[in-house]
């Protein structure tokens, strides 16, 4: 762990009911460069990852859908990217497929013997959960004579709830399934961003525009063969769901902060932004949750090396985002219809 003295601390927030003023101020701060862990992304446990393939033959159309999404492509175009050979260089890293880095969130790692090989680019377990402790129960319907007109709602509700106690992410918490996008897609890696020149995070990541377009894949809610929108109902939860996941994953990411630069910039400014966009939605739309959020979030500094605080509050976030992803109900929210983005913003 190295000590360091630096006299300059780049951006703090001040945050009210009212509205949000980014000011910058000079500090002395003694700063902590350790070898600080990075905030663990939605774990993708490569010693119970089965791989796409063990999908397959139940969820056919979910596969031909992926297989076209830039999440599957990756696997074979990113080491032919000489954005990507130019972004390893600059950090030191011999490639793509051997380094750490990239793989984290550019492909699935599959524990084979004693190592972890990459088998696939972004896959169904990296937004679902690696699969082996819940790939029984999640389809088990109850027993063998079951079948899906059969099950129960209560049946239904505890196998969906087990399936996720066994780490599956899936509908009954779409806050979980959002924390796996969030953590790619905020890029919480300083390093990667300030020195390989890494883009610092899909900054216009809504949940809505980015999940309903070409990594939609809707079968089982209609008749199993048509992968249609979500309903309306559920594009609403799902929207104030991307934006209390945003501000936490940008929350965290900025904990990761620990200087004045272009990676610090960015996530503090998208975490502003975001309590800004939450704060809007909250005068249209009273939701308990949405102000506990910003509850939270009004006593954070974005300031660098500040990883204590923000984690603590990223941690605050994270429950009533949860909470509300479990208990919202879509009917009650058409206030939110205003701020859902056209079908042709689709990504
Ligand atoms: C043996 C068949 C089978 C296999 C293999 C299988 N599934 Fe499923 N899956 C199902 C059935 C059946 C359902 C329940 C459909 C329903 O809700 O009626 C389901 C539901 C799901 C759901 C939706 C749960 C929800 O929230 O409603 C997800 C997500 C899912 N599976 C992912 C996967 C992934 C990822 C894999 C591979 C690791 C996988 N499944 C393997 C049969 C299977
Ligand atoms: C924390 C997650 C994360 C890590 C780690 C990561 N990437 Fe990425 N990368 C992303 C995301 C998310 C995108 C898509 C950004 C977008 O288009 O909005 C992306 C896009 C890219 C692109 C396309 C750039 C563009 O402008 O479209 C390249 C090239 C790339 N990454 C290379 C790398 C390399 C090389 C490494 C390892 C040194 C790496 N990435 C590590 C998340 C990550
Ligand atoms: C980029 C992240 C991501 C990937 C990759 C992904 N899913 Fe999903 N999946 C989602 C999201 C988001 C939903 C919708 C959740 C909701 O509405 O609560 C979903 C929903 C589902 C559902 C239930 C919805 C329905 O009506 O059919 C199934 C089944 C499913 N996924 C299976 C898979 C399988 C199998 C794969 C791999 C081929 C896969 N998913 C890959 C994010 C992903
Ligand atoms: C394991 C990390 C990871 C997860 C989880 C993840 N993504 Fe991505 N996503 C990426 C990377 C990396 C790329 C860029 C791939 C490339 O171009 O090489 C990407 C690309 C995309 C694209 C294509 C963007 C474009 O410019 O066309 C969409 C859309 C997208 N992601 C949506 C989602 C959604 C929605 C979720 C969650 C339901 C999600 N992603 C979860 C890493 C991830």
């Amino acid at each position: 762990m190295k000590r360091l003295l630096k006299n300059e601390n780049w951006i703090a927030l001040h945050c009210s009911k009212f509205g949000i003023v980014l000011f910058g101020g000079i500090f002395c701060a003694v700063l902590l460069l350790a070898e600080c862990a990075l905030a663990q992304p939605p774990q993708c446990d490569p010693d119970k990852v089965l791989t796409w393939e063990s999908c397959a033959k139940c969820h056919a159309n979910e596969v031909s859908v992926w297989k076209q999404t830039p999440h599957h492509q990756t696997f074979d175009e990113l080491s032919r990217d000489p954005r990507a050979s130019e972004i390893c260089q600059k950090m030191g890293l011999r490639s793509v497929k051997r380094s750490d880095v990239c793989i984290n969130c550019h492909f699935t790692l599959k524990t084979k013997g004693e190592k972890q090989k990459p088998v696939s680019g972004i896959s169904c377990e990296s937004c679902h959960g690696a699969a082996a402790d819940w790939i029984e129960e999640h389809n088990d319907y109850g027993g063998n004579a079951a079948t899906k007109e059969s099950e129960t709602e209560e049946h239904r509700d505890q196998r969906l709830a087990n399936s996720t106690a066994y780490g599956m992410r899936n509908t009954r918490d779409l806050y979980l399934i959002a924390s796996s996008c969030f953590h790619c897609h905020t890029v919480p890696n300083e390093e990667l961003v300030n020195v390989g020149g890494h883009k610092a995070g899909s900054d216009d990541f809504e949940l809505v525009r980015w999940s309903q377009g070409r990594v939609r894949h809707n079968f089982l809610r209609t008749d199993g063969q048509s992968n249609a929108i979500s309903p309306i109902e559920r594009l609403r939860v799902m929207y104030v769901v991307g934006m209390i996941a945003d501000l936490e994953f940008s929350t965290r990411a900025t904990a990761e902060a620990t200087e004045k630069s272009t990676y610090g910039l960015a996530v503090a400014s998208r975490a502003a932004r975001t309590a800004q966009k939450l704060m809007e939605l909250n005068k249209v739309v009273q939701i308990e949750e949405v102000d506990a959020v910003l509850n939270a979030f009004s006593s954070a500094s974005l300031s660098t090396n500040n990883q204590e605080q923000l984690l603590e509050i990223a941690d605050l976030i994270r429950q009533s985002g949860q909470e509300f992803a479990v208990n919202a109900d879509g009917e009650d929210l058409q206030a939110v219809d205003s701020f859902l983005p056209n079908e042709r913003e689709y990504k």
